[in-house]
């Protein structure tokens, strides 16, 4: 239909994307090829969302995909199709792009960096998208972990770097434990965002007053508490929230799956934006994202733009970068 078409050529600016959670089921079995290792279920089996008992269960399906994703050639070539196919085919301009240094054990930060530039790199000649980098810090290890992670991206210094995160399970990991991270990533000029999936929203205050996020991941929670929803109305403060993906029905017990919660956050006048966080394993893309909404809440092309420009003011850019996105 004509709200479909719409919905693909609409231009897209991605801010919530991981990279472990974007490799196509079909690279996943290349590279256990390449790697000899032996998935033992098919990568049909391993994507079935629906058995996903929880995020923890999707959680160790990342560590098994990420374990694969070895050298700077895997690292490029999931890149690469993270930003084609899975991201310009859909009319994506930019896309940041988080990744999890410790979701590939063994594997140093200098490595992963080396491959994920040549991936954008090769990805911006062929399709003109643009890229940036989020570090993510794995929020169910220490804070000293994370304190090291923030050390290594300071001394291995790349002007496509443009922030740190926080993301897996947050009942493992209250975002206070990173404040130290956090401030050391603060005094190196880099830009802070964490996820908040399954709440409290006091953990949102947490993430603005101690850990000097200028975004927030998912936070759909925040809408429970009026003071800090017109609070982040006020400041301005970004919802990176995914309709589709990390399904907030199921994992942070917030919607009923109707997508009703991003609605609400937008009425109540909050900055959001639209992502899939982990497309193939949700299945899903940057384009069933804005149908998914259209076709929900009967969205169109002013509402859906709208949304997209939202995500040029979130984004890390700078202005005049900003300026030529659109
Ligand atoms: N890493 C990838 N997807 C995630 C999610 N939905 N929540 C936490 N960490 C993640
Ligand atoms: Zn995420």
């Amino acid at each position: 239909p004509a709200v479909d078409a719409m919905v693909a050529a609409l231009p897209k600016v991605s801010l919530h994307c991981h990279l472990i959670g974007s490799v196509a089921p079909q690279t996943v079995v290349d590279l256990a090829r390449k790697h000899a290792v032996a998935l033992g279920r098919s990568a049909d089996d391993l994507y079935d969302h629906s058995s996903y008992e929880d995020l923890g269960e999707f959680l160790r399906v990342l560590d098994v995909i990420g374990s694969l994703i070895r050298d700077v050639e895997d690292f490029s070539r999931v890149t690469y199709e993270s930003l084609t196919a899975g991201g310009a085919d859909h009319g994506v301009l930019y896309r940041e792009v988080h990744l999890s240094p410790p979701g590939h054990p063994g594997v140093p930060y200098p490595r992963i960096l080396e491959g994920v530039l040549a991936g954008a790199r090769a990805a911006e000649a062929d399709t003109g998208i643009r890229a940036g980098f989020v570090v993510g810090i794995c929020r169910e290890r220490s804070g000293a972990a994370a304190v090291e992670l923030v050390e290594q991206v300071v001394e291995h210094r790349a002007d496509e770097v443009l922030g740190i995160g926080l993301d897996y399970a947050e009942v493992n990991g209250p975002p206070a434990r990173f404040a130290e991270a956090f401030r050391l990533a603060g005094r190196a000029g880099l830009r802070r965002t964490a996820h908040s999936e399954s709440g409290p929203p006091h953990h949102v205050e947490v993430l603005l007053d101690e850990l000097g996020c200028s975004r927030v991941d998912h936070g759909y929670h925040v809408v429970d508490d009026p003071a800090i929803t017109a609070r982040c109305v006020a400041e301005r403060v970004p919802f990176t929230c995914t309709p589709v993906g990390s399904d907030i029905g199921r994992y942070s017990g917030s919607g009923d799956g109707t997508h009703r919660r991003i609605a609400e956050m937008v009425d109540a006048g909050l900055l959001v934006t639209i992502d899939s966080d982990d497309p193939p394993m949700f299945g899903t893309d940057p384009t069933h994202d804005h149908r998914v909404l259209a076709h929900a809440l009967g969205w169109r092309r002013d509402r859906l733009a709208a949304l997209t420009r939202n995500a040029v003011e979130a984004c890390w850019l700078d202005d005049a970068d900003k300026a030529a996105l659109l």
